[in-house]
């Protein structure tokens, strides 16, 4: 059959055979299928899904669009977390070093900012020099000496999903279980791994907004990862508020510093996610006994300083400066500051009542700083990293009237590329008179 013909049949919800599929994917690289056939088919996708056959030929075509890891040498403990996409998502960017620092390897290939949520390979970018992209060799030397690398899909690591990521990204085709399990799976399944942790958002910031639809994604991610061999652990988390105190993409990479720091100062939903996922994996490969083994295990790396030194070694192989690696694990925040560069044009959110935090409206937060510039509209829009929202609250806390919750680090331009952004910005705190329980992230482990 032509493109437009399998496009058709998508679009009359006829199943699609596995060697259509994979011609369909194998056009992406060979210049038969373009960016209008892609959209096209993208929305067939969406609006009719895939049957589980059609899924798992999806998720292998992807795989074999380009070359796999391999990692004998490393046989028990090559290991990943992925996650479906959030606001302040961080977590893999210390916890891919605190795994390095534990003896495991992470070959961890991520993504860029899908609609309103951030990517991890956009926040590593504000890292000056930092390449997402590298060579075969440059890859197994990084993981063999240091053991984690950050990176992306390329012309030679599955460029379907390359492509068709930069797509669903601005064609309104993301929020889909088709889609998500063949982008997330076929870039972990070529990885070569030994287990892996998903990590399933639901809530208003979240591509699945219910906890069911979050259930029926994780089954999908479950099912097709066992049958890629993968031991695999979903974990379902709550994603109506943001995870941590920064959004953004420089302003992420300063939080994540300070978590390899152990500078946070106050145990964080963030720093819990992270022993929590981190300490998961250990067991999955046998490495302790128990989960709160792993939990520590993780969390000490954070507190002697092992993973700042694992994240360091990591920026270097991936092209960092010596000079810039050292300075961004220094205790001057001035340094790191002046190389993560945050806008200087600053507006608070005020509180307008006393009481506690019940809610910060991650939605409209990831939202504002999509719209300023931190993320995309376009497949070539540059983004604005200097662009982010500092919480100096979180659920739970005591607020009083006129007291500052969040700065907002904006760009000149705000009003002009959101007019209401000062509005969202102060309609996304809720203040309850009565106190508030911080939050439960975790709500279900598979
Ligand atoms: N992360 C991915 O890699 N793909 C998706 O579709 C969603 C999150």
């Amino acid at each position: 059959l032509s493109i437009p013909d399998l496009i058709a049949k998508k679009r009359d919800d006829i199943e699609l055979s596995p060697d259509e599929i994979k011609q369909f994917i194998q056009g992406l690289s060979n210049g038969d299928v373009q960016d209008c056939h892609v959209g096209a088919m993208l929305m067939a996708i969406y609006i009719r899904g895939m049957t589980e056959k059609e899924i798992c030929s999806m998720t292998m075509s992807m795989r074999d669009s380009g070359e796999r890891l391999n990692w004998p040498q490393f046989r028990g403990s090559v290991v990943d977390k992925h996650s479906t996409g959030g606001i302040g998502d961080k977590i893999s960017i210390p916890l891919a070093p605190a795994l390095a620092a534990c003896g495991l390897k992470v070959p961890m290939m991520s993504g860029r900012g899908l609609g309103i949520t951030g990517g991890t390979l956009d926040k590593l970018e504000s890292i000056p020099g930092y390449q997402v992209q590298l060579t075969d060799e440059q890859i197994t030397d990084l993981i063999t000496n240091v053991g984690c690398g950050i990176i992306s899909q390329s012309p030679k690591l599955n460029p379907a999903d390359r492509y068709l990521y930069k797509i669903r990204d601005v064609t309104a085709t993301v929020p889909n279980n088709a889609l998500i399990v063949s982008s997330i799976l076929s870039k972990k399944a070529i990885e070569d791994l030994d287990a892996l942790v998903l990590d399933i958002k639901y809530g208003s910031a979240a591509f699945m907004k219910t906890t069911e639809a979050a259930e029926v994604l994780a089954e999908w991610l479950f099912k097709v990862s066992t049958m890629l061999g993968m031991k695999t652990c979903c974990y379902i988390t709550e994603m109506n508020n943001p995870i941590g105190y920064c959004m953004g993409n420089a302003i992420e990479i300063q939080e994540s510093l300070d978590l390899l720091k152990y500078k946070l100062g106050r145990s964080s939903d963030l720093e819990e996610l992270i022993c929590e996922q981190g300490g998961r994996l250990l067991l999955l490969i046998n490495k302790v006994e128990t989960i709160e083994q792993g939990r520590e295990m993780i969390r000490n790396t954070f507190k002697n300083g092992s993973a700042l030194q694992k994240f360091h070694d990591m920026l270097i192989g991936q092209g960092v400066s010596v000079d810039i690696a050292k300075q961004l694990i220094s205790n001057d925040e001035t340094i790191v500051g002046s190389i993560l560069k945050l806008s200087d044009i600053c507006h608070q959110g005020i509180s307008l009542q006393a009481g506690y935090i019940e809610s910060i409206d991650a939605f409209k937060l990831g939202t504002i700083v999509q719209r300023l510039g931190g993320g995309r509209l376009k497949p070539m829009d540059t983004l604005d990293l200097s662009v982010g929202i500092r919480l100096l609250k979180h659920v739970g806390d005591s607020i009083e009237q006129n007291e500052p919750w969040a700065i907002l680090y904006a760009p000149a331009d705000a009003s002009k590329r959101y007019p209401k952004f000062l509005d969202d910005l102060n309609a996304s705190l809720l203040v309850s008179s009565s106190p508030v329980k911080p939050l439960q992230r975790v709500y279900k482990i598979y």
